[in-house]
């Protein structure tokens, strides 16, 4: 290790006269040598020449002083194992707390059922307090430091996480980085004429410079909020609105945004919060002539932020919610020098794209080869892998991916809206369009897991219970990845598409509404009756939970390696792993498939043991006989 710089030791110097007073502070300052070169490189690299340190040390101290002497404890413990969200056991789940449970308190009371699903981490939706009226689902935050009056408190989100921990259960929180309610604090006095909040934000007197942007620039919904930037009257200026004109983008070039931030991190961990998820990461660096989205920057910040977090509330983590092409994603884990340095988790947008993809086609193909070109993520790192979230699903194929198999990308891109709309004739779906762009062509998609694997459209029991195999496998392979898997609210029980979201006038434009059902806690009672479509369902997945668990190779840290069979629509994942390899088949078409048994086995492996079914691989006359949507997860007999 090289000798700690002279801006290390004044780092230390500061902290130690802030905190010297503080118990355990040979262990605080000790955090300076781990997280401090990561600081002041992210400084040195976003903002050169500004005396920032300092700044940071201060607002980190002050972060400290406040943290309760049980969230330091939890420091100490998750220092000693790092890989606690990494591990084979952990199942996410999220929720928006007033759809699960009414409020804060109500979902304290939901734990039994959380834990009786397995999960290990909850992830509530945006719970801060938002603008009033429309505000994209709590994404346009009037203040970071309030909870939403009707779900309750900061002290009932402290309780919460507290009664969380004690039943194993970590908390994660949306943090939107990239903008502000136009009713948050900082734009109010921005519009009041305060030239420091003014630059809090990106305002341009005349069209000239949005213009020369917007020539790159695409647009992230363009039904209801076309264009990237806003007139408003009161700043006499255009400011920038990636999303909706209520939501104003923050500028991040501004060090006291920074700085702001960073205060609000420590104090979201400081209420028991164990994962911030970066809402909308990808957008906080702005470059003309670029598309504005994953610029080098982002990661510099997030290097900064996380460094800052790590010296006050070292279990936190971070979790990007990055969309975006491929080749863009796994920079968020930290790629080059910020490997490990950056977010903790990352959403695998791409998995979750080609497993539609996949039963789409009923060929996995182009799922082996967009995963094969991913490179490894840094082993301190973890993917969050899911069918479906709160968003609607945008297709995130990459043209080269499907060259290599002779598609079309932009044909296949169709395909896939026309698919999970309904349009087309071998569809089981029956998803919505969402935000149809008419000069791409793009579409893309919203509904419940349930609805579009088939379950609206089943008419026999047949065909429902095709489709509920079909989403057991779905997310058959999420658990079977290696990651965190999420399930999202109403999935486990196969609940469909909520069509009530258009009598309420706030979201009726935004079809997204309809895969964030309320709970119904009543069909929620037949998850134990196995006879039931939410029986079945949940019985799947509730299996897949449980073995999910008992299987060491699903530590994040390994990777896995795909191979294709013979066959188009089988598939095998490999997880090689000291404690014993894993195997996993899937069948992802509704016909049944016999391959050649070296097909699956011929690979150097003697895993004949299916840890889902508990029996052995059926073989018979050297054959292997796959049913529709077979999955099988293969290890030494037990
Ligand atoms: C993220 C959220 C999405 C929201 C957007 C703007 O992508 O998941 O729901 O509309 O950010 O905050």
């Amino acid at each position: 290790m090289s000798l700690p710089t002279e801006q290390l030791i004044e780092l230390r110097g500061r902290l130690e006269k802030n905190l010297g007073d503080e118990p355990g502070i040979e262990g605080i300052l000790a955090r300076i040598e781990r997280w401090g070169p990561d600081l002041l490189a992210g400084v040195a690299e976003i903002y050169p020449g500004i005396d920032l340190q300092d700044r940071i040390i201060d607002i980190v101290s002050n972060g400290l002083r406040a943290r309760s002497h049980t969230l330091r404890m939890r420091d100490r413990v998750r220092l000693l194992t790092p890989d606690w969200f990494q591990r084979a056991d952990a199942v996410g789940y999220a929720a928006y707390a007033d759809r699960f449970a009414g409020t804060l308190k109500g979902v304290q009371d939901q734990i039994p059922y959380l834990s009786e699903l397995g999960v290990t981490y909850l992830h509530l939706m945006p719970l801060l307090e938002p603008r009033p009226g429309e505000s994209d689902g709590g994404y346009a935050v009037k203040d970071y430091r309030k909870v939403r009056e009707d779900l309750g408190t900061m002290r009932d989100l402290a309780a919460l996480s507290e009664a969380l921990h004690e039943s194993d259960i970590t908390l994660t929180l949306d943090l939107v980085l990239n903008h502000v309610a136009a009713e948050h604090e900082w734009a109010v006095k921005a519009r009041e004429g305060d030239q420091k909040y003014r630059d809090y934000f990106y305002v341009f007197p005349d069209r000239d410079v949005p213009d020369q942007y917007e020539r790159t620039l695409p647009e992230v919904f363009p039904d209801f909020a076309p264009g990237n930037f806003t007139w408003d009257d009161e700043l006499a200026g255009w400011v920038w609105t990636t999303f909706n004109s209520f939501q104003w983008d923050v500028n991040w070039t501004n060090p006291d945004v920074l700085c702001e931030y960073i205060d609000i991190i420590i104090n979201l961990a400081n209420q028991g919060v164990d994962c911030l998820r970066l809402d909308a990461i990808a957008f906080i660096a702005k470059r003309m002539g670029t598309n504005c989205q994953n610029q080098p920057e982002v990661h510099a910040i997030t290097q900064i932020l996380r460094a800052a977090a790590h010296i006050a509330a070292p279990s936190l983590i971070f979790k990007a919610e990055a969309i975006v092409a491929p080749d863009d994603l796994v920079a968020y884990l930290g790629r080059g020098k910020h490997a490990g340095r950056v977010s903790d988790i990352a959403y695998h947008n791409s998995l979750m794209v080609q497993i539609w993809s996949a039963l789409a086609s009923r060929d996995a193909r182009l799922l082996a080869v967009a995963m094969s070109r991913f490179s490894d993520i840094p082993t301190t790192t973890a993917w969050a892998t899911y069918v479906r979230c709160h968003d609607d699903i945008g297709w995130a194929i990459a043209n080269e991916d499907c060259e290599a198999l002779g598609l079309n990308g932009f044909q296949h891109r169709l395909f896939m809206s026309d698919f999970y709309s309904g349009a087309h004739s071998a569809s089981f779906a029956d998803g919505l369009v969402f935000q149809e762009n008419p000069q791409t062509l793009d579409r893309r998609i919203s509904g419940t897991a349930a609805s579009l694997v088939g379950l609206g459209r089943a008419t026999t029991a047949g065909e429902r219970r095709l489709a509920i195999d079909r989403l057991t496998l779905a997310y058959a392979v999420v658990m079977g990845y290696g990651g965190i898997p999420l399930i999202y609210m109403g999935d486990e029980l196969g609940l469909l598409n909520d069509e009530s979201y258009a009598t309420v006038p706030e979201h009726a434009d935004d079809n997204r509404w309809a895969h964030r059902p309320a709970m119904p806690w009543d069909v929620a009672t037949d998850r134990s009756k196995p006879l039931t479509d939410p029986g079945r369902v949940y019985s799947g997945i509730h299996r897949l939970v449980q073995v999910r668990k008992s299987l060491e190779s699903l530590h994040a840290s390994v990777p896995t390696r795909i191979y294709t069979t013979s066959h188009p629509s089988v598939v095998c994942c490999v997880r090689r792993h000291p404690a014993g390899d894993l195997v996993q088949v899937y069948n992802v078409s509704d016909v049944s498939v016999a391959l050649d048994e070296s097909e699956i086995l011929g690979h150097g492996w003697t895993l004949t043991y299916d840890r889902i079914s508990e029996r052995n691989l059926p073989v018979v006359d050297g054959r292997i006989t796959l049913p529709p949507y077979a999955t099988m997860w293969l290890t030494e007999p037990v």
